[in-house]
């Protein structure tokens, strides 16, 4: 598949952050399945660490693999989340939902002491906003959520913003891991993301956006041979 190679290379940067003895947030998505699949080598080997997965379909890939997990519950402190992105900018800002994670992403990364991104490169960007931003909204309601959504785009600056309820396959809503739909926000161009991560924020109705702001220290995006790392302070 396109990418899959700096895919790998990514997550083969990213391994030589894990220290023996740490518990890990595992991201979600095809780039951290790379990173999950490379860590259970190295537990193979003898690396000591936990993970704690960001979704079920995570959870499944690592239980698989045999990399011992931690219940969320249980745990006292994360060192590092290892996880994708859809868009991240120069900044380290990132846009994250397409896997329709967000929520346990963003809880996961928040709870962590570092939060590295692997992306291929086609993720860089100079603003965020083509990958249409992924917004995870209750059921109940979801139709006056999806217009307060839009008026809290507008809002923050975004001009003619386009708001979808996400479908499957098979013509159904998507539900998340945590029984919510997700509205998918076409917003071209998201000049002022904080402003508008702020205005998704207030919506009553909006679980979690897929804004993520001040969140990657570290987004390592693979080339066909190596690695490029950009350290955000
Ligand atoms: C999951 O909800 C997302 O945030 C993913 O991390 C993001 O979509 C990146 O996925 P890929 O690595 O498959 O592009």
């Amino acid at each position: 598949m396109a990418g899959e190679q700096e895919k790998r290379n990514a997550a083969i940067a990213a391994i030589d952050y894990v220290e023996d003895g740490m518990t890990l947030g595992l991201g979600t998505g095809s780039t951290a399945k790379h990173f999950v699949e490379l860590l259970a080598d190295e537990v193979a080997d003898g690396l000591i660490v936990r993970g704690v997965p960001t979704s079920a379909q995570t959870q499944r890939l690592a239980e698989a693999h045999g990399i011992p997990l931690l219940p969320v519950d249980q745990v006292q402190q994360i060192h590092l989340t290892v996880d994708g992105a859809d868009e991240a900018d120069g900044q380290g800002q990132l846009i994250k939902g397409g896997g329709a994670a967000l929520l346990r992403e963003k809880i996961i990364a928040n709870a962590s002491d570092q939060m590295i991104v692997i992306a291929d490169p086609s993720k860089q960007v100079e603003t965020l906003g083509a990958f249409p931003l992924p917004v995870e909204v209750t059921q109940f309601g979801f139709t006056i959520t999806a217009k307060k959504v839009f008026d809290a785009l507008v809002a923050s600056g975004i001009a003619r913003p386009k708001v979808e309820l996400r479908q499957g396959a098979d013509g159904q809503p998507v539900v998340t891991d945590g029984g919510n739909f997700i509205l998918d926000c076409h917003c071209g161009i998201i000049p002022d993301a904080p402003a508008t991560a702020r205005g998704l924020a207030d919506v009553p109705g909006v679980v979690e956006h897929g804004l993520f702001i001040g969140l990657a220290r570290t987004v390592i995006f693979g080339s066909q041979d190596g690695a490029i790392v950009l350290d955000h302070t």
